[in-house]
Parts: structure tokens; C-alpha cells; sequence
């Protein structure tokens, strides 16, 4: 009998990557996803701990599993709770002190020894597992099940920058990329399964410096070599650090056509001085730079950033720096958030603390600003015809959802054997968040008429 396994993903995409391996990991064992924890024999929350609050949401969700597991017990089945992810990696013993029915605590580089560890937890042992084993989790992991229209595909895994405010290195680990072979492999077949576009995962994407023929290959080197398979029509990557962005990986978004026009690259800050406080090894000027020279090989390239403010010791002149940046620049969707001290990053220790009155209004007005350029991006489609990857199923019935190009989310009633398919729409209106079109062809992929236009 199948056993239910129910999972719950905060955090980055690269935590809802491990999530799926997690699952892969499990299914020979006689795992199979469910939505809802009740019932669950395992139950894994996957926990991010990028901004504060991150362990007390563990807990409260920690509580309801719980329950689920005593109602369980009372039909005389066991049922694991188990807390992976990067609060696991953090504070792995102080969740198993805290909560006595946690079952296993495990860091996000151990997913591979999930066998042996619901072996020990079933014979009663409480299993906590934060090391950074020397075998990679990426040699030990079993293939991708399918993962429909849209494949992630972590390439590169840890940070060794050390920006001030980020707990990532902590918890991730030292940088790591993955041999080049192993990703093509997986690519083509996520491709066999019925991908068109593979989003390349990293901390630190552009850092990307894995093993391939005649030595290591950098970021752009892999994405030409995935534009080679055939049935794959897009690659995009995130996320970038300025500093990695080389020539190559400029260079190949004007010249690879499957790599999609959409640059997710974050500065978190305006102003040099806090760049320098954040540890971010660049300016601002270097930053305009490097959009400049991207826009060159790409004039029509969506720009998406990450930005931070409230940080210690940020005036109001470093903030109204990060507002003209924003204004020169020009972004199609970015995040935005307040500064939060990490536990054991240099920042929590620095001094010139923001007031949260004052991060709150700065977050406000850096978000209008932001809201209003993502708008306009959209609006600008209007009335354009573009390729929809239908890679969602809408809420409503008769509902697709798909991605624009440039990343952008539109909703189109179309039918349902259109899912998956790359498809012609004709944008009809535009809001914050999406856009919604109509069905402009119901031809695929090698026929539409905009490929037969670029074509000619
Ligand atoms: N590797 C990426 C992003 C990692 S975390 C990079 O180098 O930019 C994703 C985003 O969370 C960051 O870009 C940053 O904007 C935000 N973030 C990270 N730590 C934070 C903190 N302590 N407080 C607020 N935001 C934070
Ligand atoms: Fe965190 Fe900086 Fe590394 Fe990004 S580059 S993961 S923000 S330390
Ligand atoms: Fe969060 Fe860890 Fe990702 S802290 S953002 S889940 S790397």
C-alpha cells in the first residue's frame, strides 16, 4: 500500500527543487504526494531562513502537524514529522529540543540519505542530520518524475560571497557546480518528459564553473550547449550576482535565441556605501554598466532585481540613491524588502540600526515606484502578439496560464490540450501581476506564425 507523503515549501525555487528531489528520493520507497498533511505517514516541512520570522512560521505549522500525527496515533499508525530546509540547517538541535514530536531535522545537502534516516526515525531514533557530506546530494539523487511544461534544474548550489546581511552561505554551504555532463542528462530528460523551457537554479547561478570537455565551463558555455537539444525552446537562469556576470553570459543573450530576454539580477542598493557595507564587491555605476552593456546584446531584455532597504546605518541620501537607480533603469517586476538582522551575519552586529517606522515608509515608497515601472512593462504588451508557454492550469475552469518571453504571467481561456504547448496569444489587457490575452493560433511550437516571421 502506498504510503502519503505530504511536503510543505517556503522559500526559494531552489527549495521547491530539493522538494521535488525529496519526492523522487521517497517514491521507490512507496511515497506519494498528497496536498493536505492529514492522513500524511511523513510529513517534511522544507523551511526557509532568508528573513526573520522564518523559525516562529516552523513552529506554528510544527504545532498543526502535530496534531495530525497524534490523530494518527490514535488509529495505531505512526506517522514523521520531519524539518528540512535552510532553519533546519540553522537550528537543528533547538527544533528537536523544542518541539519533542519532531521526528528528523535535516540540512538541505543530506536529501540523498533520506532512506536510511526514515529508517532510523522509525526505529524511534530522532535524527538530526546538518552536515555538508563530502559525496554530492546531486551524484546520489535518482532522476527527475516529470515536471511538466517548465523544468528547474539546479546547476550550482552554496555562496562563498558573504554579503553581510544573508544567511545563505551559512546554510547552503560553500559553492558547488554541478559536472556538466550530469545537467545535460537531466535536461533532455526533463525534455523527453515533455519540457520546453529549463530555468537554470542557483544561489549564485552566474558563478556556475562546473566540469565539462577540455575543463571547467562557464554559465554561458552550458546554456549553448542546452540550446542544442532539441525539443528544448527556452533557458532562463537565476539567480545572478553582478559581479559574475562575464562577457560570455552578456555576449549569449543577443546572440543565443532560446535563452530567454528576462534578467533577474539583484543590487539590493543604490548607493556605493551601502554596497560596500553589504559586501557586494560593486557599485552602482558597475551595475548601470553591466544593464547597459545586457540591453546592447538585448534591447528589449526584462530587467528584475532585488532590492533591500533599512539596512544599518542607511540615510535618507542612500535611499533616495536606490530611488534614482530605479528611476534610470527601469525594472519589469522586482522584490523588495525590508532589512531583517540574521543571527551570525556580520550585519546583525552592525551598528546605525534603521528604525522600522522609517524602513516601512522607505519600503512604501521604493514599492510604488516599482509597482508602477512593473505596470507600465506590461501595459506595453498590449495588443502584441507573443509565445505563451502554457505551463499552469488557472483557477477557473477553462483557464490556462502561461509565461510571455519576458517572464511575464498571462492568463488566456483556452482549452485544456493546450497545456504545455508554446502558443501565439494577443495580449488584451494588462495588470500589475499578468496580463491577459487571447488565443491568436491554436498551431504549436515549429509552426507560429511569429517563429515564421523570425524565420524569414
Ligand atoms: N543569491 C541572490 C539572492 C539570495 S536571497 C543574490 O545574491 O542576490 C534573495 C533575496 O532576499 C536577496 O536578494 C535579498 O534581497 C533578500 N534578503 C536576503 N537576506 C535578507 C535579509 N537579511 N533581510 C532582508 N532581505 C534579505
Ligand atoms: Fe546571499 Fe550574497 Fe550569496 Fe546572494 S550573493 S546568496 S545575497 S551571500
Ligand atoms: Fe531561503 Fe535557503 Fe533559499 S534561506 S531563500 S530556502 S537558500
Amino acid at each position: 500500500m502506498s504510503k502519503k507523503l505530504y511536503i510543505k515549501t517556503w522559500g526559494c525555487q531552489m527549495n521547491v527543487y530539493d522538494s521535488q528531489k525529496m519526492a523522487d528520493v521517497l517514491a521507490p520507497l512507496g511515497y506519494a504526494p498528497v496536498d493536505a498533511p492529514e492522513g500524511a505517514d511523513l510529513m517534511i516541512l522544507n523551511t526557509c531562513h532568508i528573513r526573520e520570522k522564518a523559525t516562529e512560521k516552523v513552529f506554528s505549522d510544527l504545532g498543526r502537524l502535530r496534531d495530525h500525527k497524534e490523530a494518527k496515533a490514535e488509529q495505531g499508525e505512526k506517522a514523521l514529522i520531519a524539518v528540512a530546509g535552510c532553519v533546519a540547517q540553522a537550528e537543528g538541535p533547538v527544533i528537536l529540543q523544542r518541539a519533542k514530536y519532531v521526528d528528523m531535522v535535516f540540512g538541505p545537502q543530506t536529501y540523498h540519505r533520506l532512506p536510511e534516516m526514515i529508517l532510523s526515525a522509525n526505529g524511534g531514533e530522532r535524527v538530526v542530520n546538518t552536515d555538508f557530506p563530502v559525496e554530492s546530494k546531486f551524484d546520489n539523487l535518482p532522476a527527475s518524475t516529470t515536471q511538466g511544461p517548465s523544468a528547474m534544474l539546479s546547476v550550482q548550489e552554496g555562496c562563498d560571497k558573504f554579503c553581510t546581511f544573508c544567511v545563505v552561505p551559512y546554510t547552503r554551504g560553500a559553492e558547488y557546480s554541478r559536472p556538466v555532463q550530469q545537467i545535460l542528462d537531466e535536461a533532455k530528460k526533463s525534455v523527453e518528459q515533455g519540457a520546453k523551457e529549463v530555468m537554470l537554479l542557483g544561489q549564485n547561478v552566474n558563478a556556475f564553473h562546473g566540469e565539462g570537455e577540455g575543463g571547467s565551463w562557464d554559465l554561458a558555455r552550458l546554456i549553448d550547449a542546452l540550446a542544442q537539444i532539441n525539443g528544448l525552446a527556452r533557458i532562463r537562469y537565476m539567480t545572478s550576482h553582478p559581479s559574475d556576470m562575464n562577457d560570455a553570459l552578456i555576449d549569449a543573450h543577443g546572440s543565443i535565441a532560446k535563452l530567454m530576454p528576462f534578467l533577474h539580477l539583484p543590487v539590493q542598493s543604490g548607493s556605493d556605501r551601502i554596497l560596500d557595507l553589504m559586501n557586494r564587491k560593486h557599485t552602482a555605476a558597475q551595475y548601470i554598466d553591466i544593464i547597459a552593456r545586457v540591453k546592447k546584446q538585448r534591447p528589449d531584455i526584462a530587467l528584475s532585481s532585488d532590492f533591500i532597504v533599512g539596512f544599518p546605518g542607511e540615510t535618507d541620501e542612500d535611499h533616495a540613491a536606490t530611488v534614482e537607480m530605479v528611476k534610470q533603469i527601469g525594472f519589469a517586476s522586482c522584490y523588495s524588502f525590508k532589512y531583517s538582522p540574521r543571527p551570525g551575519t556580520p550585519g546583525a552586529v552592525m551598528g546605525g540600526i534603521v528604525p522600522e517606522a522609517v524602513k516601512d515608509t522607505r519600503l512604501h515608497e521604493l514599492q510604488a515606484i516599482l509597482f508602477a515601472q512593473q505596470s507600465e512593462f506590461n501595459q506595453r504588451s498590449v495588443g502584441k502578439m507573443m509565445q505563451v508557454l502554457f505551463d499552469r492550469k488557472g483557477d477557473k475552469d477553462g483557464q490556462l496560464l502561461g509565461k510571455s518571453p519576458w517572464n511575464q504571467s498571462v492568463y488566456v481561456t483556452a482549452p485544456e490540450r493546450l497545456y504545455g504547448e508554446m502558443v501565439d496569444v494577443t495580449i488584451e489587457k494588462a495588470f500589475q501581476n499578468g496580463m491577459a490575452g487571447t488565443i491568436a493560433t491554436t498551431e504549436t511550437t515549429t509552426k507560429t506564425p511569429s517563429q515564421k516571421k523570425e524565420a524569414a
